[in-house]
């Protein structure tokens, strides 16, 4: 299956389920406090979906090799790096969590995203990871024009992500997204300029750079899914799902909750409504 352009009525499906996708995260955003679980964040997320109309892409997903996965989101608590498995466990102050939405509307379209919280207080080096990661996500997709290559995507994260001394993922990219929930192409946060697919307008596909404290290198652990870092430093991941556009980039999980577009940005993402 190759990547797939999407037309108008294709690109409304997407901008939809995007931004429903974004407002489950707004809608569990002031509870994640000291003392919640990540079971009751899933629980939250499932409400939400609910009252939406949309339905949770992760669960019972199960790629080739997998084990079917059993949250309706994702959430990764410190040296987790994704796929964090919702569990009766609370949190607690100076954790980091990355919990990651992903919806289905009734028209079959899918919007993924993930955002980063701080629980209470967190170390200087947590707080900086997850800001320079928040930042790393968004020099990708400032990169994002008609003509552009992907690999000027993953350059621009890595180049940023290294010149700070952090580490980039290189296990799990970024993926084409929309009336399935991976497509081709793979979207690599690190690699050369001028290198790989060249964007076309219409196109759909994920940003999501996952960044270490540590070393890059990264382990499963037994229940199939989790993955952790192998050296178990701290570990951040945003994401945004985007649409290449005549003229650059929309991106098209953004909502009234989502955090505030750095200064940087100059490219055409529009101001949430
Ligand atoms: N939402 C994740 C992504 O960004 C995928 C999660 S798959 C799951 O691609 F099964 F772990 F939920
Ligand atoms: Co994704
Ligand atoms: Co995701």
């Amino acid at each position: 299956m190759s990547i797939t352009i999407k037309d108008e009525a294709g690109i409304a499906g997407m901008r939809e389920a995007c931004r429903l996708a974004s407002e489950v995260l707004d809608a569990i955003t002031p509870h994640i406090k000291p003392g919640i679980t990540t079971l009751e964040i899933d629980r939250l997320g499932a409400e939400a979906m609910a009252a939406q109309g949309t339905r949770s892409a992760t669960i019972g997903y199960q790629p080739p090799g997998y084990p079917p996965y059993p949250g309706h989101l994702c959430t990764s608590v410190n040296h987790v790096v994704c796929h964090g498995i919702p569990a009766d466990k609370p949190l607690k102050k100076g954790d980091i969590v990355n919990v990651d939405v992903t919806v289905i509307t009734p028209d079959g379209w899918y919007g993924d995203n993930s955002r980063m919280f701080e629980i209470g207080e967190v170390s200087i080096a947590a707080r900086r990871l997850c800001a320079l990661t928040f930042d790393a996500m968004w020099l990708g997709i400032e990169q994002v024009r008609p003509g552009a290559r992907l690999g000027d995507v993953g350059h621009a994260i890595q180049k940023f992500v290294e010149g700070h001394g952090l580490s980039v993922v290189r296990e799990f990219c970024g993926h084409g997204i929309g009336q399935r929930f991976h497509e081709e192409p793979q979207v690599l946060h690190y690699g050369r300029p001028g290198t790989g697919e060249a964007l076309v307008p219409g196109m759909t596909f994920t940003i999501e750079p996952m960044v270490n404290i540590g070393r890059r290198d990264i382990k499963e652990m037994n229940d199939g899914w989790t993955i952790v870092t192998r050296d178990r430093s701290l570990s951040a991941q945003w994401e945004h799902t985007v649409l290449v556009t005549p003229t650059g980039y929309e991106v098209l999980t953004l909502s009234a909750g989502s955090p505030a577009v750095p200064g940087f940005v100059k490219g055409a993402a529009p101001v949430p409504a």
